[in-house]
């Protein structure tokens, strides 16, 4: 098997790159598997995204500007059509730059984020991003803390999977004591079932103080699914959490990412009564009320996985103790999924 921290992500995927909320009236740059893409909106706020790299002599359009549809690159201001067309070239007639062309990107703006299909395209359409159904029910408070971590996407997800790492938050105690009960493996996908003691419960209007005074916890054995949807990750404990992390992969050593998490109020039901327009009110109102919990635990896990890249290159051939079987299954998905990509070598 190749070496898995070398292994790019199969790019027939469709990869948050953005919230919505960093993309305004700006030009936007970022890098998804080595390639700089740059971001922008149309006079209709719909997005698009180009190659970041003007094809005179390859400095950033993200450093140029928008002119109504077109991007201007700040250097010798050629402009780009939002299709990656070349509509003009100071000095030189159209019939002289009429092949000159950038690669745009299959672009979608969904629950929040900016989606992109960096792969084949002719399986744009045919995919569709990971589901986040939370996002817009009524019944489902978010929170977003976002990840930019020093480590191959492999450890991300590593991390994620393994859920007897409860160790490292016994601080926080999210959760403990999980037993791993099976597992379920597909060429794009890992499901493993654990069971977990929860100290969470979400069943009277006060339980959100459950987050600041460990008194009030009330431990009890819950399911604690996980799945790895290639190449984001879902998991849910008991009824009340739903978590899920969307994956960006920079470059061999370098990962972005959004933690997402979701705490139920289906335990409320003359909540649901309530009119819609409220029901939004106490929505937005709690919105990121679990980031403070969400910072804290991403920071630690962070700290771990920068950990394990910066051993593996100081020793790339050392051995490791590989004690959850659903890691093995999470590294013959992320193996072959890059088999799989035409343009792995
Ligand atoms: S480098 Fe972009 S116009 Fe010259
Ligand atoms: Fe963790």
């Amino acid at each position: 098997m190749k070496d898995l921290r070398q292994l790019p992500p199969s790019l027939d995927h469709w990869y948050a790159v953005a919230t919505s909320a960093e993309l305004r009236k700006q030009l936007l740059s970022v890098t998804l598997w080595e390639k700089d893409i740059v971001l922008f909106r149309r006079p209709t706020e719909e997005v698009r995204a180009l190659e970041d790299r003007c094809p005179h002599r390859l400095v950033k359009l993200s450093g140029g500007s928008l002119k109504g549809d077109q991007l201007e690159c700040p250097y010798h201001g050629w402009r780009f059509a939002a299709d990656g067309q070349c509509l003009h070239v100071p000095g030189m007639k159209p019939d002289d730059f009429r092949y000159c062309k950038i690669q745009s990107y299959p672009v979608l703006e969904r629950y929040g984020f900016i989606w992109i299909f960096p792969g084949r395209l002719e399986m744009a359409t045919q995919r569709e991003p990971i589901a986040i159904p939370e996002w817009e029910h009524l019944n489902q408070i978010g929170s977003i803390a976002p990840m930019h971590c020093a480590a191959h996407f492999s450890y991300v997800i590593e991390n994620l999977m393994d859920m007897h790492h409860s160790h490292l938050h016994r601080a926080s105690q999210a959760w403990s004591d999980a037993e791993l009960e099976r597992i379920e493996e597909d060429s794009d996908r890992v499901d493993a079932y654990y069971q977990a003691t929860n100290y969470y419960k979400i069943d009277q209007i006060w339980s959100a103080a459950q987050l600041f005074i460990p008194a009030l916890r009330q431990p009890h054995r819950s399911p604690l699914v996980n799945h790895y949807f290639y190449p984001h990750w879902r998991t849910t404990l008991g009824k009340d959490f739903a978590l899920y992390c969307l994956i960006c992969p920079v470059n061999k050593t370098q990962t972005r990412a959004w933690m997402l998490h979701f705490t139920s109020l289906e335990a409320f039901p003359a909540l649901h009564r309530l009119p819609k327009v409220i029901r939004h009110i106490v929505k937005k109102s709690l919105t990121h009320s679990a980031r403070p919990l969400l910072k804290k635990l991403v920071d630690e896990d962070m700290s771990m996985m920068v950990q394990e890249q910066q051993a593996y290159q100081q020793e790339p051939e050392r051995r490791y103790w590989q004690t959850n079987r659903t890691l093995a299954a999470v590294q013959r998905v992320i193996h072959g999924q890059a088999m799989a990509y035409p343009k792995t070598d």
